[in-house]
């Protein structure tokens, strides 16, 4: 493997975390420095703080070898050539993205910077950051040949993060110099030579030593825009199938032909076309509103993310129109609901629509009986156990006694549940499926009547009636 280079990652938030114990098992030297205590003390005791596949495994084989935890940003700078800036963005009140983490980070690495240091933003921010950060170190005293200021965007997913960070699709580094431009093709080297994906115990994934990910070299701006674009366009594609799913809807076609027609050309491609109850998360919802942002600052006309946005609010209000027309009133009833999360595989209920489709429902005087398998701690946090919310210990529990079932959360367990047990246990055997989970013509044999996303409601088959000899 290639030569290790010494690493800083600020912040251990979803993305950190998973770059810093990824650089390790690429080779490197890590320090993951969080301004959290409690934090930095759970991860120095093994405990990964998020829900993610092999970063517990990760975390134990590295935690005291090539991975330290701390506080001192400054200790950090002086030890490492590379700092990676992974730090929230969050949305602010007007919907652009607030960087005054960024800032904070930059201006206290310019205080303790003595040697060359190449600075790279991992964070997900607006085009223009990279300047900022520049005169940030400038402002306080920095002189400029100390530093440069990368950017270096991540492409990884929730629930499938470690894997997504070793074998990417690909790996865009914007740098306006040479010198930081070799610092980070050294970083990546394991994976852009494939050295990783022939080490012994190695994550496997999409890549191997002949199929290794391109490393794109752009402009700073245009990796800036790269990741924005990139999210903005995938969330147009869910908000176009879901409009789609919507006319489906309202000409009994069906969504998933429609989608399997349209992904089979190449140029459209099959995935992010899978309709539902909208996107959401911690990233789709505020990069879309950042972007659009951007835009409207630097007056470009770009209402086109405007509409996305809409879509995938209707998306919601929607679903709830779909129960509605099921059980006829909402008052009273008393549903099950099968997800919280914003998406399945993973605890995170940042933007969740699963949640924002339960307190609407209980607006509309329903009561819940939820379960998730992993997201009904953080959501007893906002949505507290009363009267018209409770939670249960499984999926059967939560279908107890229901008037309906509702899934709002594509957990890949919920594929395996056994459709006679739970449709004993409904009051009535109703399913509706936010996430198109289930095959109808299966849903119907299981005696469910079954409503999804974009595709024709399915009824319980009927038992056969017995042939009545002619008298
Ligand atoms: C997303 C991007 O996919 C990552 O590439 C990016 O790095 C990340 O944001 C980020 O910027 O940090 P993530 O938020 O983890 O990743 O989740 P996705 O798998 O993209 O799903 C986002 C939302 O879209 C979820 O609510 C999901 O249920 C929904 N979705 C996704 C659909 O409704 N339909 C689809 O076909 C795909």
């Amino acid at each position: 493997m290639s030569s290790s280079i010494q690493i800083a990652v600020v912040g251990s938030g979803y993305v950190g975390l998973v770059a810093a114990v990824c650089f390790a098992e690429m080779g490197h030297q890590v320090i993951c420095v969080d301004n959290d205590q409690r934090k930095v003390d759970a991860l120095r005791a093994g405990d990964t703080l998020i829900h993610e596949e092999h970063l517990p495994e990760l975390l134990g084989r590295y935690r005291n070898t090539k991975i330290k935890f701390m506080t001192d940003l400054s200790e950090a700078t002086r030890e490492c050539n590379a700092i990676f800036i992974a730090v929230g963005t969050p949305q602010s009140e007007t919907g652009d993205a607030d960087l005054s983490y960024v800032e904070a980070v930059a201006c206290e690495i310019a205080r303790s910077l003595t040697k060359y240091t190449v600075i790279v933003e991992k964070s997900t921010v607006p085009v223009y950051t990279n300047e900022w950060i520049r005169r940030a170190m400038e402002r306080n005293g920095v002189a400029r040949h100390l530093f440069d200021v990368v950017s270096n965007p991540e492409f990884l997913r929730e629930g499938t993060a470690v894997a997504d960070f070793l074998h990417p699709d690909r790996i865009v580094v914007g740098a306006d110099s040479e010198r930081a431009a070799a610092m980070l093709s050294a970083i990546y080297k394991p994976l852009t030579e494939g050295t990783y994906y022939t080490t012994p115990g190695a994550i496997a994934g999409s890549c191997n030593e002949h199929a290794v990910p391109p490393l794109l070299l752009t402009s700073t701006k245009s990796a800036e825009i790269i990741k924005h674009a990139s999210n903005a366009f995938l969330a147009l594609k869910i908000s176009f199938i879901n409009a789609v799913s919507n006319l489906c809807e309202a000409t009994d076609a069906n969504v998933q032909q429609v989608a399997l027609g349209l992904g089979l050309d190449s140029r459209i491609g099959p995935k992010f076309l899978r309709p539902g109850i909208g996107y959401g998360g911690s990233c789709f919802p505020k990069d879309v509103a950042a972007f659009r942002s951007v835009a409207d600052q630097l007056g470009i006309d770009f209402n086109l993310l405007a509409e996305v946005e809409r879509i995938n609010v209707s998306q919601k209000a929607r679903f709830v129109r779909k129960v509605r027309a099921a059980l006829w009133t909402l008052r009273g009833k008393k549903l099950g609901v099968l997800g919280l999360a914003f998406k399945g595989e993973t605890d995170d209920i940042r933007d969740s629509p699963a949640i924002e489709l339960v307190k609407m429902l209980m607006a509309e005087g329903c009561s819940i009986v939820a379960f998730d398998p992993a997201a009904m701690s953080r959501t007893k946090e906002v949505v507290p156990e009363s009267r018209q919310m409770s939670y249960a210990d499984n999926a059967y529990a939560a279908a107890d006694d229901c008037d309906a079932l509702l899934i709002l959360t594509d957990w890949s367990e919920f594929k395996d549940l056994d459709l006679d047990r739970l449709n004993k246990v409904m009051r009535y055997p109703i399913v509706i499926d936010g996430r198109n989970m289930f095959d109808p013509a299966i849903m119907s044999e299981a005696k469910f009547t079954y409503i999804s996303i974009g595709r024709p409601t399915a009824y319980p088959v009927r038992d056969a009636v017995p042939e009545v000899a002619a008298v």
